[in-house]
């Protein structure tokens, strides 16, 4: 059994890593402006650092008009002006380095902001100009190109193409956005698009950056024929083949084999992590390529029940994968995209919901209400993060989780900005709730009275309510047996317990899923209601209070077992 903290070897210091998600804009906010920033970030390092964590991803903090939350970047290599400075990003990165963390930022390279300067430029020059050849231009239909050139949705609902006006002031072509109006898709067909991208990955990688976050990274390439397939046609096809005309295609591992050289050029390497919503752990696999990014995000667990039978599926499934391309796996239960699990795990099972009435009643607002749990998807949330933390692989946190902060489910809809909100208001979409993904962007509480709680001293830019004060650092560091303290507690343990990337099923209750690591960690989950016995062992850490040797429902324990035992 190590007793010392294992010291990842420099290069590979990802592949068990605990990676803390940032969004800048809700994390902490410095100059009062209601959006967090840079200068927020830097204040509280010591805080990250105390965490315990080994490295943090920043969502987009880059120049934006904010249509999709900073996934719609007008310049790629610069910092938004409400966020800070080029120099700000490089204090930053010096301060989280000297503190023994490392920096991942996010790319976003299916789609800029209409804000673009090439997009822009493509708007006042003509059809089949180059600069239109940078994004995925197209005539309409109809006598008079006035129907759009497919009847494709986009993903936040609503058509996938928009028609322009062209610099006579005349009805135009029609450009492609897969998410928003405003995140017209690039043309990843043209040669300057892939060498742009190259230079801002050693843009990033020159300040001292350590790794990127490729969002939807899978969507890059695309096949477009001069006839388009319908939407029905599309539905038809096989998204697994490698062949489907916009997502997933094969090709698209060219263009992360070219960055995977860019990335080599750094010592050590830089690392990438796909952001690729693919059906199967055999399709994530290719992204998790040593030549390609090298990790992907597996999303299994966050779309899954709190079931024991679907976590050890899902955990055998995906390390039966990483093993053969080599990568490590990732486990994720939050991100800014998705119901927290706190409040998600709170809900009914996802069986019974599909069909249900959506919307506010499947949330809440700081106390029980009709059809969600908060205190049941807490004490959920918390075994499934240390059942999470004890996996091989490396564990992606999200802001506010450690806190067990709550979805905010009561928005109005004139605060929110999610355009998956405002594009599909009356469809399910980008959360179980189908209430866009505002409701997990919410600043953080820091203290519990403060205006804002602490946030920053000019309000937030999303309305927080009441009850976050009940969640904040402040009023979590006061109590031992708090999510914050137990999160921290569990990182410290968790480097170092973590070893070799190998785990073995142990035997265990009907009600409850067990596994050893390396060394005699052994982990038991009850995933039941009625409290099960757990085996002889030093108890380390417990999502809930053990008495007598008995686990209660809904909570994990780590224990040291003789190394014989654990894999007996
Ligand atoms: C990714 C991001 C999401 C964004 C979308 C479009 O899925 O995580 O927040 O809206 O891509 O960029």
């Amino acid at each position: 059994m190590a007793a010392e903290p294992v010291l990842l070897p420099e290069a590979t210091w990802w592949r068990q890593a605990a990676v803390y998600q940032i969004y800048p804009r809700s994390f902490a906010d410095a100059n009062g402006d209601g959006i967090g920033d840079l200068r927020g970030i830097i204040s509280r390092v010591p805080y990250l650092a105390e965490l315990g964590i080994d490295a943090v991803w920043l969502s987009p903090f880059y120049p934006s008009a904010l249509a999709d939350g900073g996934y719609d970047v007008a310049d790629y290599r610069d910092v938004d002006p409400r966020i800070g400075t080029l120099a700000e990003f490089d204090e930053m990165v010096t301060a989280l380095h000297a503190a023994g963390i490392r920096v991942i930022v996010d790319i976003v390279p299916n789609h800029s902001s209409d804000e673009h300067a090439w997009f822009r430029e493509a708007l006042v020059s003509p059809c089949g100009s180059a600069a239109r050849e940078r994004y995925i231009f197209r005539d309409g239909l109809g006598e008079h190109g006035e129907i759009p050139p497919s009847d494709w949705d986009s993903v936040f609902g609503g058509p996938a193409w928009e028609r322009i006006t062209e610099p006579d002031g005349t009805p135009g072509q029609w450009y492609l956005h897969t998410f928003a109006k405003e995140q017209p898709d690039f043309n990843w067909d043209n040669p300057e698009v892939r060498e742009d991208f190259l230079k801002t990955l050693r843009f990033w990688s020159d300040r001292g950056v350590d790794g990127f976050r490729v969002d939807v990274a899978n969507l890059l390439v695309k096949d477009l024929p001069e006839t388009l397939p319908s939407r029905a046609e599309l539905d038809a096809l096989d998204r697994d083949s490698g062949t489907h005309p916009l997502m997933d295609r094969d090709e698209v591992h060219e263009i992360y084999a070219d960055w995977r050289a860019v990335f080599n050029e750094y010592d050590p390497p830089r690392t990438a992590v796909a952001e690729a919503w693919v059906d199967s752990p055999v399709r994530r696999a290719k992204y998790a390529s040593p030549d390609g990014l090298g990790q992907a995000f597996n999303f299994d667990l966050l779309t899954a029940d709190f079931d024991p039978e679907a976590f050890r599926r899902i955990v055998t499934e995906n390390l039966a994968q990483s093993a053969t391309t080599g990568s490590s796996s990732t486990w994720v239960l939050s991100n800014h995209d998705v119901t927290r699990h706190a409040t998600r795990y709170g809900l009914p099972p996802l069986g019974d919901r599909k069909g249900v009435k959506q919307g506010i009643e499947w949330m809440i607002a700081g106390a029980p209400a009709d059809g969600v749990d908060p205190a049941l998807g807490l004490a959920r949330a918390r075994a499934a993060t240390l059942f999470l933390l004890a996996l091989p692989g490396s564990t992606y946190l999200y802001q506010g989780e450690e806190l067990g902060l709550q979805e905010v489910g009561d928005l109005p809809a004139e605060a929110r900005q999610d355009p998956a909100y405002h594009r599909s208001v009356h469809q399910p979409a980008w959360s179980y709730d189908g209430l866009g993904r505002d409701g997990c962007r919410v600043p953080l509480p820091w203290t519990s009275s403060e205006p804002s709680f602490g946030f920053g001293p000019g309000g937030a830019h999303l309305p927080q309510p009441e009850w976050f004060g009940a969640y904040s650092v402040e009023a979590e560091e006061s109590d031992p047996a708090s999510t914050l303290h137990l999160y921290r507690t569990a990182l410290r343990l968790r480097s170092t317990l973590q070893g070799a990337e190998t785990l073995d099923w142990v035997e265990t209750p009907g009600t409850a899923l067990g596994f050893t690591r390396p060394g005699g960690w052994l982990t038991i989950t009850n995933f039941g209601q009625e409290p099960v016995e757990l085996p002889v062992g030093e108890l380390l850490l417990a999502s809930a209070p053990v008495e007598n040797g008995l686990l209660p429902g809904s909570a994990t324990a780590w224990l040291r077992v003789p190394d014989a035992a654990a894999s007996a």
